[in-house]
């Protein structure tokens, strides 16, 4: 959450920095701003809102300068006001931060203790008081900001400029991720590399406790403890940055329409010999595993729940599945002869994080499915596996929650192969049912027009529940977070068989319940608590296929019939009808579909 940028560039850095942000802005949208070095001036601009708002407040009062920091917020402490906006600055240094200081309200106390009294409810204002203190006392700007960053607890990415240093810049990373861009005579800090990404491809990433001497003549860093350091540079493939709406009205509908072509990839990626054999690392190796616990955050999470059910049924295999923000301070016990999987867009996020060093030391392997593959998060791990889903702009997942599916379903078959549970017969049904999924996606996405008009009716609702048995409980648990989050109509997902203990007692003619039943085994249950729903009013609008349709659609207020799919594959398709209900509805609303009140796409605080 929060995206930092900065640049010693050789052209005037507003314009380049306000770019910067907007690809950053999915970070956090409470607030932006910039501040920069002009003939030894620091000077900053901060508006609240989204970044057009600083930009709009540029044009009126515009700020020059070859060198400059910039930030987008996502409000952690304080509210969201010009005050608390970044870069925060106290005397001559000016400071934006991606992450929480911890030990900010002891800082405090002692600054405010020698007449240091801060202006705003932010932890960050600790940080340029603290070195303001230090460059006081006599340390140059390099050694104060050293001596702050020796102070401070908690998790962050920070970048540092000062009045009179027209060319310096320190940044630090612990706990947030943090890139150096390498350019012609100029240098860059990012949040990431796409940020970066239209000023250069060469990219060094900073390790945890790293701190960075930027100038327009390179970098030196320092590791935590203080030795010079050796950071690789590395090329990042432009093309894999690219953030672009390609004529789409938002990034969610682009990224919902793009899932056919990024299943097909990760297919070619996993599968070999024409998608008639597996095809991952030699390590991903499940003989003698006797469980493995599945952990992340958010949809992630419910991408882990889906495949507990495919490594149980087609593997044999116990899984676990958590909430990292449960699993990190539950501190389990875990079996060293078990897995732990971690399954993340981001690979940032903090918590999914935490719970991976928790895991490390006790399980017999790490493994990660992460879309950003030089995260945190792959990079901490044994394996990594990219989920291959291209950069996902969209606060709402959509395309990352099917590319991390097809990835964990393939695991499930190497699982089942390595335990003797999967025959090759069985292998190659499972693989050609996975090959069928970007063709039935397709079809999915034919619907569009059809749940663009029950999305209009939706869009009325107070209250929503979505109904899935087996794999698609987990699915119905994704619809009501997809719609809560983007149309901010409050649902909930419950298991069919669930609602009579209890949540039955919400139902009346004006609550929609969207059932999730592919005509699988479980059909005829979950048609039944359909008839449960019906009989007390509740307005059903049932999802399935043909068969489904025709056998169980009598009565329902409204009905999506999708292509027929092997029940192993339906939960990933089953995905892109919900996705597209809380798109629509959300158009129906006039809501921001793309930067949905108070969140952020990359959770990097606990
Ligand atoms: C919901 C959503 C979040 C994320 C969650 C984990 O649409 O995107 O629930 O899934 O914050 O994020 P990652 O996958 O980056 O670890």
């Amino acid at each position: 959450m929060c995206g930092i940028v900065g640049v010693l560039g050789q052209h005037e850095v507003g314009p380049i920095l306000v770019e910067a942000l907007k690809r950053l802005e999915y970070r956090g949208y409470d607030s932006a701003g910039i501040a920069t070095v002009n003939g030894g001036r620091l000077d900053r601009r901060r508006a609240i809102g989204k970044l057009a708002n600083l930009s709009d407040l540029l044009v009126h009062e515009p700020l020059a300068g070859k060198a400059g920091i910039g930030h987008t917020r996502w409000a952690t402490h304080g509210a969201p006001t010009v005050a608390n906006a970044h870069p925060h600055r106290a005397g001559k240094v000016a400071v934006v931060h991606n992450g929480i200081i911890e030990n900010f309200r002891e800082l405090r106390q002692e600054l405010e203790a020698v007449g240091l009294i801060p202006e705003t409810e932010t932890d960050t204002e600790t940080i340029v008081l603290l070195t303001r203190h230090y460059m006081d006392q006599g340390q140059d700007p390099r050694t104060a900001a050293a001596s702050t960053l020796g102070r401070l607890k908690g998790a962050f990415a920070l970048c540092f400029l000062f009045e009179g240093e027209d060319d310096l810049m320190i940044a630090a990373r612990r706990g947030s991720p943090l890139a150096i861009g390498h350019g012609d005579g100029e240098m860059y800090v990012g949040s990431d590399a796409i940020a970066l990404a239209p000023l250069t491809d060469r990219i060094t990433y900073l390790e945890e406790g790293d701190r960075a001497e930027v100038t327009r003549a390179g970098v030196v860093i320092f590791d935590a403890a203080g030795r010079l350091a050796n950071r690789a540079e590395t090329r990042i493939e432009r093309e894999a940055t690219r953030v672009e709406k390609a004529g789409y009205k938002h990034f969610m509908a682009k990224e919902i329409a793009e899932q056919p072509v990024v299943i097909a990839d990760a297919l070619r990626h996993y599968l070999a010999q024409g998608g008639t054999a597996l095809s991952l690392p030699e390590e991903i190796d499940f003989t003698g595993v006797d469980r493995i616990s599945l952990v992340a955050c958010g949809t992630a999470y419910y991408a882990c729940s889906v495949a507990k059910y495919w490594f149980e049924q087609i593997a044999g295999l116990p899984v676990d599945v958590d909430i990292a923000s449960e699993f990190r301070y539950r501190e389990p016990p875990l079996s060293p002869t078990s897995w732990a999987l971690f399954v993340s867009q981001s690979g940032e996020t903090a918590d999914t994080l935490a719970a991976l060093r928790h895991a490390h030391e006790q399980v017999a392997k790490v493994v990660s499915v992460v879309n950003v593959a030089t995260s945190s998060i792959a990079r901490e791990s044994d394996v990594a596996l990219p989920s291959l889903a291209g950069v996902e702009v969209g606060v709402a997942s959509t395309k990352a929650f099917t590319c991390q599916l097809t990835v964990l379903a393939v695991l499930a078959l190497k699982a089942g192969v390595d335990r003797g549970r999967l025959d090759p017969g069985a292998l190659a049904r499972h693989l050609s049912s996975l090959a069928s999924l970007p063709g039935l996606m397709n079809h999915a996405l034919g619907l569009e027009s059809e749940i663009a008009t029950i999305a209009g009716q939706l869009s009325e609702a107070q209250d929503v529940l979505f109904l899935g048995r087996g794999p698609m409980f987990p699915l119905a648990l994704e619809g009501a977070l997809k719609l809560k989050e983007i149309s901010y109509i409050h649902a909930e997902g419950y298991a069919s068989g669930e609602l009579k203990h209890g949540p039955i007692a919400l139902i009346d003619s004006h609550v929609p319940v969207i059932v999730m039943a592919p005509r699988d085994g479980l059909f005829d249950k979950t048609v039944s608590n359909m008839q449960e729903v019906m009989a007390r009013h509740g307005q059903v609008l049932l999802i399935s296929d043909a068969g489904g349709i025709a056998e169980g659609g009598t009565g329902v207020w409204n009905s999506l019939t999708l292509p027929t799919a092997d029940p192993f594959v339906a939960p990933i398709l089953f995905a892109l009808p919900a996705q597209m209900l809380a798109y629509h509805t959300a158009i129906a609303k006039g809501t921001d579909v793309d930067q949905p009140r108070n969140l952020a796409k990359s959770v990097t605080v606990e």
